[in-house]
């Protein structure tokens, strides 16, 4: 279902209490400022899910993991897997990051067993797609975010595509303080909800949430979510000061 919604990714920031802190902060400034009609989604590293996960009990937010294994479960030392994280109450997932793609070399097929854990498991993926800043100086930008949704996405059907949250996330914005125009991000938004409307149709596509990443912060991103195909944004940087973060999420009309 389309909603507001404003999720923070913590990346890999913050100590454990650092990290509990920073919780009680958000939850506290949440409480007192409100937080609307928005969902609010913090995804922390792994080791803070559980914490996270209790403060968020008695508070206004939701929580999320940052990302999970592409199996199901047995010998894979290290890793954390979808059922892991139902189990233990957690609703969210960013999946497909850039920084997921770049430094850990995950491809579109590999995210696409990935969201389709996440759907057996009843968490909610988070999708991430976006260009870097050649394809974009190619005029190539529209082509990537098509092959990448499709690639990691279309073989869902009517009724799983709506359980999927979007973020169009341009690699050139991510970190960088450059975050793209209102007209960028809009332009892209409507492009990728146009996708969905020609595989979906019409009804399931104006269902979807589409969420901007890259350099929102305060000061952007009552501009950003104005646009009428922007359903909100995952928040890097701005996610790890509860005032900033707080203030992303009244930023709505
Ligand atoms: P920044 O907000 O720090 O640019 O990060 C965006 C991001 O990668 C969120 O997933």
């Amino acid at each position: 279902m389309r909603k507001k919604i404003v999720a923070g990714n913590w990346k890999m920031n913050k100590t454990f209490q650092e990290a509990d802190d920073l919780l009680f902060e958000i939850a506290d400034e949440l409480n007192d400022k409100g937080r609307g009609e928005v969902d609010v989604i913090i995804c922390p590293p792994f080791p803070y899910l559980e914490m996270a996960y209790d403060i968020a009990s008695d508070n206004d937010f939701l929580v999320g993991a940052q990302n999970f294994s592409q199996w199901e479960s047995g010998a894979f030392t290290g890793e954390i897997s979808a059922s892991m994280l139902h189990s233990m109450g957690i609703t969210h997932s960013i999946l497909g990051h850039s920084e997921r793609r770049t430094y850990f070399g995950e491809t579109d097929k590999v995210i696409a067993k990935k969201v389709d854990l996440a759907l057996q498991h009843n968490v909610v993926p988070i999708y991430c797609c976006g260009e870097v800043l050649a394809e974009r100086e190619a005029g190539r930008h529209f082509d990537v975010v098509r092959q990448q949704v499709d690639e990691a996405l279309f073989h869902l059907g009517k009724e799983a595509i709506q359980m999927v949250i979007v973020a169009y996330e341009p690699v050139w914005a991510i970190g960088t303080g450059v975050t793209a125009s209102s007209e960028q991000a809009q332009e892209m938004h409507a492009f990728i909800r146009g996708l969905f409307t020609q595989k979906y149709g019409a009804e399931v596509s104006a269902e979807i949430s589409i969420l901007y990443g890259g350099s929102c912060n305060a000061k952007n991103a009552a501009e950003l979510f104005s646009n009428p195909d922007v359903d909100g944004g995952l928040i890097g940087g701005a996610s790890l000061k509860a005032a900033d973060f707080v203030a992303i999420v009244n930023s709505f009309e």
